[in-house]
């Protein structure tokens, strides 16, 4: 196994973990080989299916690679009354194409230490999580094999809390992120701390080395989350228009196309705040009652699938950080060489 260490980088890069089907065994491969860390977004897949996509990677690279996985809680059903307004919400969209709505029964999401014995199988170099904190005796079963832990923090009470349980290393997601906020639990006040306030803060507070993620587009932007302390910078957005992610046409279309909109924060997909391209979809699910997380996304799934098979862009999650409109129309070898001549140029 390759056992990471960032003084191991030749490039302090990592393509971040991105659910929801970005993430590819071509575009990790490519980051990895370039000299960065590629990674996949694991939340909704089943163990079998994560210990296939592994298992072709590694005949791809033996770079770094990380699995990611979100942290679920347990969760009900609201009442009846609540399920029924939540419902019309969403049957009562402008989408005009038809689509099946049914509520989910348990489980609501993938029992994580399945998912965590198909990734231990695989031996990635990093397991990464994602809106809160694994139990202590899956982060001690993974260090166990050389694999480093990072969990993503949101302010500093959570950095704290992620150093106090022994993981390797914090993801620091400033305000500017695409996809889902990490906050662990999104009753708390949401303190919406910019990437560098985060950094700043963390780096004075706590001791374990530290990601930067959000907003991050090129080599400029790693230079400046370098220059305050990072060790890395996690970069998103900037690769779903790389023709090996497996972003939709439409997605991309509006990444590309579609620069003038601005991003929004939004549960009403998934049930958890979750940043995206402002389209018909958020706003008129503005104020609406919704499922808990992730029972929405199950919910709001058919009718997303149905606005993407239409390639119609009004009705799907365009995750996207807020500065989108620097995406590039590059291949991911292209891109990660963009970004190591803009980086050189910038020391
Ligand atoms: C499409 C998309 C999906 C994402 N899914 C995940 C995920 O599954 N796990 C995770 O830890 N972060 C996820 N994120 C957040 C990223 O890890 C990272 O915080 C974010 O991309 C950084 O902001 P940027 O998109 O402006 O680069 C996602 C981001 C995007 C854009």
């Amino acid at each position: 196994m390759n056992v990471f260490n960032f003084s191991k980088l030749k490039l302090p890069i990592i393509q971040a973990p991105m659910a929801g089907g970005f993430n590819t065994p071509e575009l990790a491969s490519v980051v990895a080989n370039s000299g960065g860390v590629g990674s996949f977004g694991f939340s909704f897949t089943s163990p079998k299916k994560i210990d296939e996509i592994l298992n072709a990677t590694k005949k791809l690279t033996a770079g770094f690679i990380n699995a990611n996985f979100f942290v679920f809680k347990p969760v009900k059903l609201p009442d009846k009354e609540v399920q029924e307004e939540a419902l019309k919400a969403v049957e009562s969209l402008s989408l005009i194409e038809k689509y099946d709505i049914n509520i989910p029964k348990e489980p609501f999401y993938i029992d994580l230490e399945s998912q965590i014995e198909a990734t231990l199988k695989n031996l990635p170099s990093i397991i990464t999580f994602h809106l809160g904190i694994p139990s202590i005796d899956i982060i001690k079963k993974i260090q166990s094999f050389g694999i480093k832990v990072g969990i993503t923090a949101t302010n500093i009470i959570e950095a704290k809390s992620i150093e106090n349980v022994g993981a390797d290393f914090i993801v620091a997601q400033g305000i500017e992120a695409g996809g889902h906020r990490g906050i662990f639990d999104q009753e708390n006040i949401d303190e919406k701390i910019t990437l560098d306030n985060l950094l700043i803060k963390i780096l004075e507070n706590v001791s374990l080395p530290v990601v930067a993620a959000g907003g991050i587009m090129e080599g400029k932007h790693i230079k400046r989350v370098i220059n305050i302390g990072a060790k890395a910078a996690q970069l998103g957005t900037a690769f779903l228009t790389c023709p090996e992610a497996g972003t939709s046409y439409i997605h991309k279309h509006y990444l590309l196309n579609e620069q003038q909109r601005k991003t929004k924060i939004t549960k009403a997909f998934s049930g958890r705040m979750a940043r995206g391209i402002n389209n018909k979809f958020i706003e008129e699910m503005d104020g609406k009652k919704i499922f808990p997380f992730p029972i929405q996304n199950t919910i709001t799934t058919p009718l997303r699938r149905v606005s993407q098979n239409h390639n119609n862009g009004e009705f799907i999650n365009l995750w996207a950080g807020i500065n989108f409109n620097q995406v590039r129309d590059l291949s991911a070898k292209e891109l990660m060489k963009n970004l190591a001549d803009e980086l050189k140029a910038e020391n």
